[in-house]
């Protein structure tokens, strides 16, 4: 993957898990992260607010203070310490927040419709306030925290970082037109819509330079009732104009699985959207050992990202290479607070029955 030497294909993806006690990662994290480092893996950290107005979940961690950077330090260390390559995912959730924003503001978005339904299995999130729609000078300020969060991540120790642009938050909520109901030159065309999204790209790119940046997408999702009404033609949009600031890689999540005959069917629409990115494109979204091992021999992707998986088995790369049997994830615990448990308390292979 560009300079990073990676000595399998195992991604892990980025994983919200809300014990970053006030916004400010913990020690335990470093214990968590380097439970799933290997020499030459990748991972990806949970989302990371770029600001003060970013963040719209419990104890989610951020990396615009002083105090921020210098605690995700010795986590990145404990990572780079097993030889893994550590990504930072820099996260804006727009209107998926409350009012319990700097001064009781009400949250930011493209827009001032509010989100009326939730993500799936999240019981953390009880109710969004109704967003204020960013004025168009105000949009650069945004930019700009996003840059320097990049900056931040570097100083951090983080080898590069991951644009937030999937799952309904901010720069999704630009990209997507059930969302962007917007008359000035970031709403209406394709075009437009992306101009946000494209100038947060250049931004970090300038920044901490595009071999160092990732971004993530995931066009084909409905989630916060964020949804393209031509979901294709954004994503090539989108890697069209990746490849012209020549980022890193390209993160895309599949649409979610249906159920074919009783069983759940990944629905590998991303063929096109890798065929036109230049640089390392990382499939996510309902993997598992075979279905990564399908894809990777078909050429459809260069790795694979698993989240619930990673979550539940901090030897996934391990276990895969063994064809292991795998520790279920209990849902749970994704969101709780516990320094320890359905965090670090997963068991390995050989402590496993
Ligand atoms: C507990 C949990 C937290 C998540 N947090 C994030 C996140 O911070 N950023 C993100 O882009 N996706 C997040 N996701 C989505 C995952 O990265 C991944 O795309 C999703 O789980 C589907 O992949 P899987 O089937 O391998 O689990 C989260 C998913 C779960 C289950």
């Amino acid at each position: 993957m560009g300079k990073f030497d990676l000595s399998h294909r195992v991604v892990m993806a980025p994983l919200t898990r809300c014990r970053s006690y006030g916004s400010v990662p913990q020690p335990h994290a470093a214990v968590y992260y380097s439970q799933r480092a290997t020499d030459g893996g990748l991972l990806i950290a949970e989302a990371t607010g770029v600001s003060d107005t970013a963040q719209g979940y419990p104890d989610t961690p951020g990396v615009w203070t002083r105090e921020q950077v210098e605690a995700w330090k010795p986590i990145v260390d404990a990572v780079h310490a097993k030889g893994g390559v550590f990504f930072c995912q820099l996260w804006h959730v727009g209107r998926v927040s409350d009012t319990s924003q700097p001064n009781g503001q009400h949250p930011i978005s493209s827009t001032d419709k509010q989100v009326l339904s939730q993500m799936p299995d999240d019981a953390s999130v009880e109710e969004h306030s109704r967003p204020r729609r960013l004025l168009t000078e105000e949009i650069p300020r945004i930019v700009e925290d996003f840059r320097l969060a990049a900056r931040n991540a570097i100083e951090a120790g983080f080898d590069g970082v991951e644009i937030h642009g999937a799952n309904g938050y901010l720069i999704d909520q630009f990209m997507k037109d059930s969302v962007n109901d917007r008359t000035d030159e970031y709403g209406g065309s394709l075009e437009n819509r992306c101009r946000f999204a494209l100038e947060v790209v250049e931004a970090v790119a300038d920044e901490i330079g595009a071999d160092r940046v990732g971004m993530r997408l995931s066009p084909f999702m409905d989630c916060l009732d964020c949804w393209d009404s031509d979901p294709e033609a954004l994503a090539l949009y989108m890697v069209r104009e990746l490849n012209k600031h020549g980022i890193l890689y390209c993160h895309m999540i599949e649409p979610r699985m249906a159920m074919v005959s009783g069983r759940y069917h990944i629905p590998h629409r991303l063929l096109p959207m890798r065929k036109a990115f230049k640089g390392t494109f990382i499939a996510a979204g309902g993997y598992d050992r075979d279905e990564g091992n399908e894809v990777v021999d078909e050429g459809y992707t260069d790795l694979v990202a698993f989240g619930r998986l990673f979550l539940a088995n901090p030897d996934l790369p391990k276990r895969f290479e063994l064809n292991a049997a795998l520790n279920e994830y209990d849902r749970n615990t994704f969101y709780t607070s516990d320094p320890v448990v359905g965090y670090t308390d997963y068991p390995f292979l050989e402590n496993s029955a």
